[in-house]
């Protein structure tokens, strides 16, 4: 592990701010702020329940993971056209590069708009193409995950599959995500098994509500490379030793643990558990504009919560970089630039 000097405890939030990272958890769909859903809808002529952005805002009350998806489906049903797919993302990477985020990993919902009438192509090609100008605009690395709602079936997951292939070479993996509890990773076990023979990356949400089973199950029947959230691993310890062992990476995302009460309180959250643990922690933002923070914020909250160090900020980013999906040649350039950070901080302290 590379040693690092601490840096003065006033300065440690800036570090943060300034060090390059990944965001390797963020649902695309969960960026749109409400402002943008109001300006959406406007252009593309749909009717909102809400008189106001702020009554909207208003809204953003959740008591559990359904009480968040419900509003976060309804919001995204102001997407229509690929320029609406783009805005969106283009957004995102404004934000992301605000941040240092230097590789990105995108999350996206296709059945919550091909059920609207939306076409497969309109989604990805707009989405494509921002994830294109963020590299050349931007220098941010960014490619898509095509995410299945694990409420539907299967079949429906094999359709979805079905309509994105012609577009195969503009997305880099699939997850599995919305709903967890009563819908475990084995109703997906065959249609993994085809985007596995397809070459796909492969990660699924699993343990955000869910129990440790649906941890195993992820790993052992889907057979992912990440497990996003997991925070629930903590009440398994072989779980958690297997974790360890393997550095199955985790894409644990504070604010939005916060904020659907699976912590309520920030400073209960166990991710310095895990990471003390030795588990490959990531931090990430899954919805920013629903969770009240991007991916410097939930950086921020949780160091500011949980006491960590400067050691643990070496960690957590050097672990978002090294679970990407980007080739080594890159990570190692990240990892570079990380060092490089670090180091100014150091010097000036
Ligand atoms: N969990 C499951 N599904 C989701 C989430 C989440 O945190 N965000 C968007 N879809
Ligand atoms: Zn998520």
């Amino acid at each position: 592990m590379f040693k690092v000097h601490p840096v003065a405890s006033d300065r440690l939030p800036q570090l943060l701010r300034a060090m390059p990272k990944a965001e390797l958890h963020i649902h695309i769909e969960g960026s749109l702020e409400p402002e943008m859903i109001f300006a959406l809808a406007q252009r593309n002529g749909v009717a909102l329940p809400y008189a106001s952005v702020e009554a909207l805002r208003a809204a953003y009350a959740f008591t559990d993971l359904q009480s968040f998806l419900d509003i976060y489906y309804a919001g995204a049903s102001v997407l229509l056209k690929e320029q609406d797919f783009y805005d969106m993302a283009w957004a995102y990477f404004e934000k992301a590069k605000a941040d240092n985020v230097v590789r990105a990993e995108l999350f996206f919902d296709p059945q919550t708009h091909t059920a609207r009438g939306v076409s497969m192509e309109t989604v990805i090609t707009g989405l494509r193409r921002a994830c294109t100008d963020a590299g050349t605009k931007l220098g941010i690395s960014a490619d898509l995950i095509l995410c299945f709602l694990r409420h539907l079936s299967e079949d429906d997951a094999f359709a979805t599959l079905e309509q994105a292939l012609p577009f195969r070479d503009r997305f880099i993996g699939v997850g599995l995500d919305s709903s967890e509890v009563g819908h475990p990773p084995e109703k997906f076990t065959r249609v993994f098994g085809r985007c596995r023979e397809l070459g796909l990356h492969l990660v699924a949400h699993a343990g955000e509500e869910g129990p440790p089973a649906y941890i195993w199950s992820a790993l052992d029947l889907l057979k992912v490379q990440r497990i996003d959230h997991g925070v629930q691993s903590a009440r398994d310890p072989a779980l958690m030793a297997r974790l360890a062992k393997e550095r199955i990476p985790l894409t644990v995302c504070p604010l939005s643990n916060q904020k659907l009460c699976v912590f309520p309180d920030l400073k209960d959250h166990n991710l310095r558990q895990l990471l003390d643990a030795g588990l490959c922690v990531t931090i990430n933002s899954d919805d920013p504009a629903y969770f009240g923070g991007y991916i410097n914020d939930n950086f921020l909250q949780t160091f500011a919560a949980l006491h960590l160090s400067t050691q643990d900020a070496w960690t957590l980013a050097h672990n978002s970089l090294q679970a990407s999906f980007a080739p080594e040649s890159e990570q190692r350039r990240w990892v570079h630039a990380l060092k490089e950070t670090f180091e100014r901080f150091v010097e000036h302290d």
